[in-house]
Protein backbone atom coordinates (compact mmCIF):
# COMPACT_ATOMS: atom_id res chain seq x y z
CA UNK A 1 0.00 0.00 0.00
CA UNK A 2 1.50 3.41 -1.16
CA UNK A 3 1.05 5.81 1.54
CA UNK A 4 1.43 9.94 0.94
CA UNK A 5 2.13 12.18 4.00
CA UNK A 6 0.97 16.12 4.72
CA UNK A 7 2.59 17.93 6.89
CA UNK A 8 0.25 20.70 7.60
CA UNK A 9 2.31 23.89 8.96
CA UNK A 10 0.92 26.94 7.51
CA UNK A 11 -0.51 28.17 11.30
CA UNK A 12 1.03 31.21 12.45
CA UNK A 13 2.90 30.62 15.63
CA UNK A 14 1.55 33.97 17.14
CA UNK A 15 2.64 33.00 20.46
CA UNK A 16 6.25 32.32 19.55
CA UNK A 17 6.80 36.09 19.30
CA UNK A 18 9.02 35.53 16.02
CA UNK A 19 9.95 36.72 13.13
CA UNK A 20 11.05 33.10 12.04
CA UNK A 21 8.14 31.24 11.10
CA UNK A 22 7.19 28.87 13.95
CA UNK A 23 8.24 25.53 12.33
CA UNK A 24 11.89 26.90 11.53
CA UNK A 25 12.73 26.83 15.64
CA UNK A 26 14.90 24.09 16.27
CA UNK A 27 15.33 21.59 18.40
CA UNK A 28 18.50 19.45 18.61
CA UNK A 29 19.37 22.16 16.35
CA UNK A 30 17.12 20.80 13.39
CA UNK A 31 14.25 22.74 12.64
CA UNK A 32 10.26 21.53 14.29
CA UNK A 33 9.56 20.57 10.59
CA UNK A 34 12.53 19.01 9.78
CA UNK A 35 11.62 16.02 12.90
CA UNK A 36 8.64 16.16 11.41
CA UNK A 37 9.72 15.24 7.42
CA UNK A 38 12.63 13.08 8.93
CA UNK A 39 10.32 10.39 10.98
CA UNK A 40 7.78 10.91 8.13
CA UNK A 41 10.75 9.26 5.32
CA UNK A 42 11.27 6.64 8.01
CA UNK A 43 7.84 5.32 6.64
CA UNK A 44 9.04 5.16 2.79
CA UNK A 45 6.21 7.22 1.72
CA UNK A 46 5.40 7.81 -1.93
CA UNK A 47 5.18 11.28 -1.21
CA UNK A 48 5.56 13.96 1.42
CA UNK A 49 3.72 17.26 0.77
CA UNK A 50 3.90 20.53 3.12
CA UNK A 51 0.83 22.53 3.56
CA UNK A 52 2.88 26.15 4.20
CA UNK A 53 0.77 29.61 5.15
CA UNK A 54 3.16 32.00 6.94
CA UNK A 55 6.68 32.89 6.20
CA UNK A 56 6.31 30.56 3.70
CA UNK A 57 9.03 31.41 1.57
CA UNK A 58 11.52 31.38 4.41
CA UNK A 59 9.78 27.60 5.44
CA UNK A 60 10.56 26.66 1.42
CA UNK A 61 14.43 28.05 1.20
CA UNK A 62 15.25 26.14 4.63
CA UNK A 63 14.31 22.31 3.06
CA UNK A 64 15.59 23.27 -0.63
CA UNK A 65 18.14 20.23 -0.80
CA UNK A 66 15.16 18.01 -0.02
CA UNK A 67 14.10 18.16 -3.85
CA UNK A 68 11.55 15.65 -3.61
CA UNK A 69 9.33 17.31 -0.89
CA UNK A 70 6.03 18.91 -2.40
CA UNK A 71 4.73 22.22 -1.36
CA UNK A 72 1.50 23.40 -1.36
CA UNK A 73 0.48 27.05 -0.11
CA UNK A 74 -2.52 27.87 2.03
CA UNK A 75 -3.01 31.69 1.64
CA UNK A 76 -5.48 31.64 4.24
CA UNK A 77 -5.96 29.39 7.45
CA UNK A 78 -9.11 28.68 7.10
CA UNK A 79 -8.91 25.50 9.05
CA UNK A 80 -6.92 21.83 9.11
CA UNK A 81 -9.81 20.89 6.81
CA UNK A 82 -9.02 23.42 4.22
CA UNK A 83 -4.99 23.04 4.76
CA UNK A 84 -5.82 19.37 3.73
CA UNK A 85 -7.46 20.30 0.78
CA UNK A 86 -4.47 22.76 -0.40
CA UNK A 87 -2.40 19.32 -0.51
CA UNK A 88 -4.59 16.83 -2.05
CA UNK A 89 -3.72 17.68 -5.73
CA UNK A 90 -0.55 17.19 -4.79
CA UNK A 91 -0.89 13.80 -4.18
CA UNK A 92 -0.41 11.74 -6.75
CA UNK A 93 -0.05 7.87 -6.05
CA UNK A 94 -0.97 7.67 -2.74
CA UNK A 95 -3.51 5.19 -1.77
CA UNK A 96 -3.83 6.08 2.43
CA UNK A 97 -3.11 9.69 3.33
CA UNK A 98 -1.28 10.20 6.86
CA UNK A 99 -1.82 13.35 8.48
CA UNK A 100 0.98 14.80 10.77
CA UNK A 101 1.32 18.33 12.05
CA UNK A 102 4.68 20.43 11.22
CA UNK A 103 5.35 21.55 14.70
CA UNK A 104 4.65 18.21 16.75
CA UNK A 105 8.26 17.11 16.75
CA UNK A 106 9.14 13.87 18.54
CA UNK A 107 6.55 11.45 16.93
CA UNK A 108 8.00 8.16 17.09
CA UNK A 109 8.73 6.71 13.46
CA UNK A 110 7.58 3.10 15.22
CA UNK A 111 4.13 4.64 16.98
CA UNK A 112 3.54 5.88 12.83
CA UNK A 113 4.25 2.67 11.59
CA UNK A 114 2.35 0.77 14.19
CA UNK A 115 -0.96 3.16 13.16
CA UNK A 116 -0.57 2.73 9.60
CA UNK A 117 0.10 -1.19 9.81
CA UNK A 118 -3.28 -1.41 11.98
CA UNK A 119 -5.01 1.11 9.55
CA UNK A 120 -4.70 -0.81 6.12
CA UNK A 121 -7.26 0.63 3.63
CA UNK A 122 -9.42 2.14 6.73
CA UNK A 123 -9.21 5.20 9.30
CA UNK A 124 -6.44 5.05 11.89
CA UNK A 125 -6.64 7.59 14.19
CA UNK A 126 -3.49 8.49 16.89
CA UNK A 127 -4.95 9.62 20.83
CA UNK A 128 -4.04 10.47 24.11
CA UNK A 129 -5.47 10.66 27.35
CA UNK A 130 -4.35 13.67 28.87
CA UNK A 131 -5.05 15.06 32.82
CA UNK A 132 -5.93 17.89 31.59
CA UNK A 133 -7.30 17.73 27.78
CA UNK A 134 -8.16 21.80 27.16
CA UNK A 135 -7.98 22.80 23.90
CA UNK A 136 -7.91 19.98 22.23
CA UNK A 137 -10.30 17.87 20.22
CA UNK A 138 -12.11 15.57 22.39
CA UNK A 139 -12.76 11.62 21.25
CA UNK A 140 -16.60 11.11 21.59
CA UNK A 141 -17.22 7.24 21.81
CA UNK A 142 -20.29 5.40 22.04
CA UNK A 143 -21.98 3.30 25.05
CA UNK A 144 -20.16 0.26 23.42
CA UNK A 145 -16.88 2.27 23.07
CA UNK A 146 -16.38 2.69 19.58
CA UNK A 147 -15.38 6.14 17.84
CA UNK A 148 -18.04 8.50 16.60
CA UNK A 149 -16.57 11.87 16.13
CA UNK A 150 -14.47 14.29 17.29
CA UNK A 151 -15.04 17.62 19.42
CA UNK A 152 -13.71 20.78 19.21
CA UNK A 153 -12.86 22.53 22.54
CA UNK A 154 -15.59 25.19 21.44
CA UNK A 155 -17.87 23.67 20.38
CA UNK A 156 -18.23 20.81 22.98
CA UNK A 157 -20.85 20.64 25.65
CA UNK A 158 -20.28 19.90 29.42
CA UNK A 159 -20.41 16.35 29.36
CA UNK A 160 -17.75 16.02 26.29
CA UNK A 161 -15.13 18.78 27.93
CA UNK A 162 -15.00 15.79 30.73
CA UNK A 163 -13.68 13.69 27.99
CA UNK A 164 -9.80 13.14 28.69
CA UNK A 165 -9.16 11.26 25.47
CA UNK A 166 -8.01 13.77 22.77
CA UNK A 167 -7.46 14.05 19.32
CA UNK A 168 -3.12 14.29 18.45
CA UNK A 169 -4.59 15.43 14.82
CA UNK A 170 -2.43 12.67 13.27
CA UNK A 171 -4.08 10.78 11.80
CA UNK A 172 -4.12 8.12 8.16
CA UNK A 173 -6.90 7.90 5.90
CA UNK A 174 -7.79 6.42 2.29
CA UNK A 175 -7.67 8.90 -0.56
CA UNK A 176 -10.55 8.44 -2.84
CA UNK A 177 -12.89 8.37 0.31
CA UNK A 178 -10.93 11.71 1.57
CA UNK A 179 -11.49 13.74 -1.27
CA UNK A 180 -15.24 13.12 -0.75
CA UNK A 181 -15.12 13.99 2.72
CA UNK A 182 -13.52 16.84 2.21
CA UNK A 183 -16.02 18.38 0.01
CA UNK A 184 -18.43 18.23 2.23
CA UNK A 185 -17.13 20.02 5.41
CA UNK A 186 -18.52 23.44 6.21
CA UNK A 187 -17.22 25.47 8.75
CA UNK A 188 -20.51 26.04 10.64
CA UNK A 189 -18.96 25.87 14.19
CA UNK A 190 -17.63 28.20 16.51
CA UNK A 191 -14.48 28.63 15.13
CA UNK A 192 -15.80 29.06 11.46
CA UNK A 193 -13.12 27.12 10.47
CA UNK A 194 -12.90 23.57 8.07
CA UNK A 195 -12.52 20.92 10.53
CA UNK A 196 -10.47 18.38 9.29
CA UNK A 197 -11.35 16.66 12.76
CA UNK A 198 -15.38 16.34 11.07
CA UNK A 199 -14.48 13.05 8.51
CA UNK A 200 -14.05 10.73 11.39
CA UNK A 201 -17.89 10.98 11.62
CA UNK A 202 -18.40 10.42 7.62
CA UNK A 203 -16.23 7.50 7.97
CA UNK A 204 -17.84 6.20 10.92
CA UNK A 205 -20.76 7.01 8.88
CA UNK A 206 -20.06 4.86 6.23
CA UNK A 207 -19.23 1.94 8.09
CA UNK A 208 -15.32 1.97 7.67
CA UNK A 209 -13.25 0.25 9.96
CA UNK A 210 -11.52 2.83 12.69
CA UNK A 211 -8.41 1.70 14.59
CA UNK A 212 -7.46 3.67 17.68
CA UNK A 213 -3.42 3.81 18.40
CA UNK A 214 -1.86 5.74 21.21
CA UNK A 215 2.09 6.54 21.24
CA UNK A 216 4.16 5.23 24.14
CA UNK A 217 4.60 9.16 25.47
CA UNK A 218 2.28 11.64 25.34
CA UNK A 219 5.88 13.68 24.06
CA UNK A 220 5.04 12.35 20.94
CA UNK A 221 1.56 14.35 20.49
CA UNK A 222 2.79 17.80 22.06
CA UNK A 223 2.77 20.41 19.89
CA UNK A 224 4.62 23.58 20.29
CA UNK A 225 3.04 26.82 20.40
CA UNK A 226 5.49 29.53 23.00
CA UNK A 227 8.95 29.45 23.86
CA UNK A 228 8.02 27.24 27.01
CA UNK A 229 7.18 24.71 24.94
CA UNK A 230 10.11 24.64 22.68
CA UNK A 231 12.42 24.56 25.57
CA UNK A 232 10.21 21.63 27.37
CA UNK A 233 10.55 19.30 24.42
CA UNK A 234 13.93 20.18 24.07
CA UNK A 235 14.88 18.54 27.49
CA UNK A 236 12.46 15.90 26.91
CA UNK A 237 14.47 15.47 23.40
CA UNK A 238 18.08 15.37 24.93
CA UNK A 239 16.68 13.09 27.90
CA UNK A 240 15.78 10.78 25.40
CA UNK A 241 19.41 10.76 23.43
CA UNK A 242 21.36 10.93 26.91
CA UNK A 243 19.80 7.84 27.47
CA UNK A 244 19.95 5.88 23.88
CA UNK A 245 23.47 6.92 24.56
CA UNK A 246 23.98 5.04 28.22
CA UNK A 247 21.63 1.76 26.60
CA UNK A 248 24.64 1.89 24.22
CA UNK A 249 27.60 1.97 26.66
CA UNK A 250 28.67 5.29 27.17
CA UNK A 251 28.81 6.50 30.59
CA UNK A 252 27.50 10.35 31.06
CA UNK A 253 28.22 11.53 34.86
CA UNK A 254 24.76 14.04 34.63
CA UNK A 255 22.17 12.78 32.05
CA UNK A 256 20.68 15.96 32.50
CA UNK A 257 23.83 18.00 31.14
CA UNK A 258 24.35 17.06 27.94
CA UNK A 259 23.21 18.40 24.15
CA UNK A 260 23.08 16.61 20.89
CA UNK A 261 22.32 18.74 17.88
CA UNK A 262 23.69 16.25 15.28
CA UNK A 263 25.22 12.54 15.04
CA UNK A 264 27.26 10.90 17.47
CA UNK A 265 29.56 7.81 16.78
CA UNK A 266 31.30 6.50 19.48
CA UNK A 267 33.32 3.21 20.56
CA UNK A 268 33.09 1.45 23.72
CA UNK A 269 34.13 3.07 27.39
CA UNK A 270 33.49 6.29 26.34
CA UNK A 271 33.14 8.86 29.64
CA UNK A 272 31.33 11.97 29.28
CA UNK A 273 31.68 14.55 32.07
CA UNK A 274 28.85 17.17 32.67
CA UNK A 275 27.87 20.49 30.38
CA UNK A 276 28.99 18.98 27.10
CA UNK A 277 27.71 19.72 23.28
CA UNK A 278 28.40 17.35 20.96
CA UNK A 279 27.13 19.08 17.71
CA UNK A 280 26.87 18.20 13.71
CA UNK A 281 28.67 15.20 12.66
CA UNK A 282 30.73 13.43 15.96
CA UNK A 283 32.85 10.65 15.59
CA UNK A 284 34.18 9.38 18.94
CA UNK A 285 37.39 6.20 19.10
CA UNK A 286 37.48 3.72 22.28
CA UNK A 287 38.15 4.55 25.67
CA UNK A 288 37.95 8.54 24.84
CA UNK A 289 37.27 10.99 28.30
CA UNK A 290 35.47 14.10 27.49
CA UNK A 291 36.18 16.44 30.73
CA UNK A 292 33.28 19.22 31.67
CA UNK A 293 32.20 21.72 29.93
CA UNK A 294 33.38 21.25 26.06
CA UNK A 295 32.37 21.67 23.32
CA UNK A 296 33.04 19.33 19.65
CA UNK A 297 31.41 20.60 16.99
CA UNK A 298 32.10 18.45 13.63
CA UNK A 299 35.03 16.69 15.09
CA UNK A 300 36.70 13.27 14.82
CA UNK A 301 38.01 11.85 18.23
CA UNK A 302 40.39 8.48 17.63
CA UNK A 303 40.59 6.07 20.79
CA UNK A 304 42.36 6.67 23.88
CA UNK A 305 41.99 10.54 23.85
CA UNK A 306 41.59 12.32 26.73
CA UNK A 307 39.95 15.93 26.47
CA UNK A 308 39.76 17.85 29.81
CA UNK A 309 37.58 20.27 30.81
CA UNK A 310 36.73 23.43 29.08
CA UNK A 311 37.73 22.66 24.98
CA UNK A 312 36.38 23.96 22.04
CA UNK A 313 37.04 21.81 18.78
CA UNK A 314 35.42 22.64 15.92
CA UNK A 315 35.80 20.80 12.05
CA UNK A 316 38.97 19.13 13.35
CA UNK A 317 40.55 15.57 13.95
CA UNK A 318 42.54 14.32 16.79
CA UNK A 319 44.39 10.89 16.78
CA UNK A 320 44.67 8.40 19.32
CA UNK A 321 46.22 8.72 22.13
CA UNK A 322 46.49 12.41 22.53
CA UNK A 323 45.42 14.79 25.08
CA UNK A 324 43.98 17.88 24.81
CA UNK A 325 43.34 21.00 27.43
CA UNK A 326 41.94 22.07 29.92
CA UNK A 327 40.48 25.39 27.79
CA UNK A 328 42.08 24.33 24.37
CA UNK A 329 40.55 25.92 21.40
CA UNK A 330 40.90 23.33 18.35
CA UNK A 331 39.90 25.73 15.26
CA UNK A 332 38.61 24.01 11.67
CA UNK A 333 41.59 22.07 9.83
CA UNK A 334 43.40 21.43 12.80
CA UNK A 335 44.63 17.73 12.86
CA UNK A 336 46.41 15.83 15.61
CA UNK A 337 48.36 12.65 14.19
CA UNK A 338 48.13 11.24 17.35
CA UNK A 339 49.86 11.21 20.62
CA UNK A 340 49.76 14.83 20.76
CA UNK A 341 49.29 17.18 23.83
CA UNK A 342 47.95 20.28 23.80
CA UNK A 343 47.58 22.37 26.28
CA UNK A 344 46.04 25.46 28.07
CA UNK A 345 44.79 28.39 26.19
CA UNK A 346 46.29 27.02 22.86
CA UNK A 347 44.65 27.72 19.60
CA UNK A 348 45.39 25.70 16.62
CA UNK A 349 44.11 26.49 13.44
CA UNK A 350 44.68 24.89 9.64
CA UNK A 351 47.47 22.92 11.31
CA UNK A 352 48.77 19.35 11.22
CA UNK A 353 50.25 18.05 14.47
CA UNK A 354 52.51 15.11 14.01
CA UNK A 355 53.21 12.17 16.09
CA UNK A 356 53.71 13.03 20.06
CA UNK A 357 54.45 16.50 19.38
CA UNK A 358 53.61 18.93 21.90
CA UNK A 359 51.92 22.39 22.08
CA UNK A 360 51.32 23.17 25.71
CA UNK A 361 50.83 26.30 26.82
CA UNK A 362 49.53 29.33 25.67
CA UNK A 363 50.64 29.46 21.87
CA UNK A 364 48.60 29.80 18.59
CA UNK A 365 49.41 27.71 15.05
CA UNK A 366 47.87 28.78 12.49
CA UNK A 367 48.31 27.84 9.01
CA UNK A 368 51.37 25.25 10.04
CA UNK A 369 52.64 21.83 9.50
CA UNK A 370 54.47 20.38 12.79
CA UNK A 371 56.40 17.22 12.21
CA UNK A 372 56.75 14.56 14.64
CA UNK A 373 58.10 14.46 18.37
CA UNK A 374 58.34 18.84 18.08
CA UNK A 375 58.29 20.59 21.59
CA UNK A 376 56.55 23.96 20.98
CA UNK A 377 57.53 25.93 23.93
CA UNK A 378 54.66 28.12 26.16
CA UNK A 379 53.88 31.40 24.31
CA UNK A 380 54.74 30.28 20.61
CA UNK A 381 52.90 32.42 17.83
CA UNK A 382 52.81 31.62 13.98
CA UNK A 383 52.04 34.95 12.48
CA UNK A 384 50.48 33.73 9.77
CA UNK A 385 48.96 36.92 8.80
CA UNK A 386 50.51 39.86 6.84
CA UNK A 387 47.34 41.67 6.65
CA UNK A 388 46.65 40.51 3.31
CA UNK A 389 47.29 36.88 2.98
CA UNK A 390 48.19 34.03 5.34
CA UNK A 391 51.08 32.12 5.02
CA UNK A 392 52.62 28.73 5.82
CA UNK A 393 54.95 27.87 8.66
CA UNK A 394 56.78 24.24 8.70
CA UNK A 395 58.70 23.05 11.85
CA UNK A 396 60.11 19.71 10.94
CA UNK A 397 60.45 16.49 12.89
CA UNK A 398 62.15 17.17 16.58
CA UNK A 399 62.42 20.47 16.45
CA UNK A 400 62.28 22.81 19.83
CA UNK A 401 60.50 26.22 19.50
CA UNK A 402 61.96 27.91 22.68
CA UNK A 403 59.00 29.91 24.57
CA UNK A 404 57.74 33.39 23.74
CA UNK A 405 58.94 33.08 19.91
CA UNK A 406 57.23 34.55 16.60
CA UNK A 407 57.60 32.65 13.66
CA UNK A 408 56.59 34.80 11.01
CA UNK A 409 55.62 32.44 8.09
CA UNK A 410 56.30 32.14 5.36
CA UNK A 411 59.24 30.58 7.29
CA UNK A 412 60.83 26.79 7.73
CA UNK A 413 62.54 25.41 10.64
CA UNK A 414 64.32 22.63 9.98
CA UNK A 415 64.40 18.90 11.28
CA UNK A 416 66.01 19.13 14.90
CA UNK A 417 66.69 22.74 14.97
CA UNK A 418 66.42 24.57 17.86
CA UNK A 419 64.82 27.99 18.55
CA UNK A 420 65.87 30.23 21.46
CA UNK A 421 62.97 31.67 23.45
CA UNK A 422 62.34 34.82 22.92
CA UNK A 423 63.07 34.80 19.20
CA UNK A 424 61.36 36.22 15.55
CA UNK A 425 62.03 34.25 13.22
CA UNK A 426 62.01 35.26 9.96
CA UNK A 427 64.12 33.40 7.96
CA UNK A 428 64.12 29.73 7.48
CA UNK A 429 66.08 28.56 10.55
CA UNK A 430 68.38 25.36 9.52
CA UNK A 431 68.16 22.03 10.82
CA UNK A 432 70.08 20.66 13.85
CA UNK A 433 71.39 23.76 14.34
CA UNK A 434 70.33 26.53 17.16
CA UNK A 435 68.98 29.82 16.14
CA UNK A 436 68.44 32.78 17.92
CA UNK A 437 67.60 36.21 17.42
CA UNK A 438 67.46 37.59 20.43
CA UNK A 439 69.34 40.71 21.59
CA UNK A 440 72.49 39.67 23.82
CA UNK A 441 72.34 40.40 27.02
CA UNK A 442 74.25 43.04 29.40
CA UNK A 443 74.67 43.45 32.90
CA UNK A 444 75.55 47.29 34.06
CA UNK A 445 76.48 48.89 37.58
CA UNK A 446 73.50 51.11 37.95
CA UNK A 447 71.39 52.87 40.51
CA UNK A 448 67.42 52.33 40.67
CA UNK A 449 66.01 55.80 41.35
CA UNK A 450 64.75 56.43 44.69
CA UNK A 451 61.54 58.81 45.92
CA UNK A 452 62.50 62.32 46.09
CA UNK A 453 61.83 63.48 49.63
C1 LIG B 1 -6.30 20.58 16.12
C2 LIG B 1 -7.47 19.62 16.07
C3 LIG B 1 -7.77 19.11 17.47
C4 LIG B 1 -6.54 18.45 18.07
C5 LIG B 1 -5.37 19.43 18.02
C6 LIG B 1 -4.11 18.72 18.44
C7 LIG B 1 -8.88 20.36 14.25
C8 LIG B 1 -10.08 21.10 13.86
N1 LIG B 1 -8.61 20.30 15.53
O1 LIG B 1 -6.65 21.68 16.92
O2 LIG B 1 -8.82 18.15 17.41
O3 LIG B 1 -6.79 18.04 19.39
O4 LIG B 1 -5.19 19.92 16.68
O5 LIG B 1 -3.10 19.67 18.55
O6 LIG B 1 -8.20 19.82 13.40
N2 LIG B 1 -2.95 24.39 10.42
C9 LIG B 1 -2.84 24.74 9.10
N3 LIG B 1 -3.81 25.50 8.55
C10 LIG B 1 -4.89 25.92 9.25
C11 LIG B 1 -4.99 25.54 10.61
C12 LIG B 1 -4.01 24.77 11.16
O7 LIG B 1 -1.87 24.40 8.42
O8 LIG B 1 -5.74 26.61 8.66
C13 LIG B 1 -1.90 23.55 11.02
C14 LIG B 1 -1.12 24.26 12.10
O9 LIG B 1 0.05 24.87 11.57
C15 LIG B 1 -0.76 23.13 13.04
C16 LIG B 1 -1.92 22.15 12.86
O10 LIG B 1 -2.53 22.46 11.64
O11 LIG B 1 0.42 22.49 12.68
C17 LIG B 1 -2.92 22.23 14.00
O12 LIG B 1 -3.41 23.54 14.11
P1 LIG B 1 -3.77 24.13 15.54
O13 LIG B 1 -4.44 25.43 15.32
O14 LIG B 1 -2.57 24.05 16.40
O15 LIG B 1 -4.76 23.03 16.11
P2 LIG B 1 -6.27 23.19 16.51
O16 LIG B 1 -7.05 23.58 15.31
O17 LIG B 1 -6.35 24.02 17.68
CA1 LIG C 1 -6.96 26.44 15.51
Amino acid sequence: MTIGVVILAAGQGTRMRSSIPKVLHRIAGKPLLGHVIDCARALDPAEIVVVYGHGGEQVRAAFAEQTDLRWAEQAEQLGTGHALMQAMPELRSAEQVLVLYGDVPLTRPETLHALVDATQHGFGLLTVTLDDPTGYGRIVRNEGGRVQRIVEQKDAGAEELSIREVNTGIMCMPRAALVRWLGGLSNSNAQREYYLTDVLAMAVAEGLDIQVRQPASVLEAEGVNNRLQLARLERAHQGRLAEALMHDGVTLRDPARIDIRGSVEYGRDVEIDFNVLLEGRVVIGDNVRIGANCVLRDATIASDVEILDNCVIEQASIGPGSRIGPFARLRPGARLTGGAHVGNFVEIKKSVIGQGSKVNHLSYIGDTDIGAGVNVGAGTITCNYDGANKHRTVIGDSAFIGSNSALVAPVTIGAGATIGAGSVVTRDAPAEQLTLTRAKQVSLNWQRPTKKK
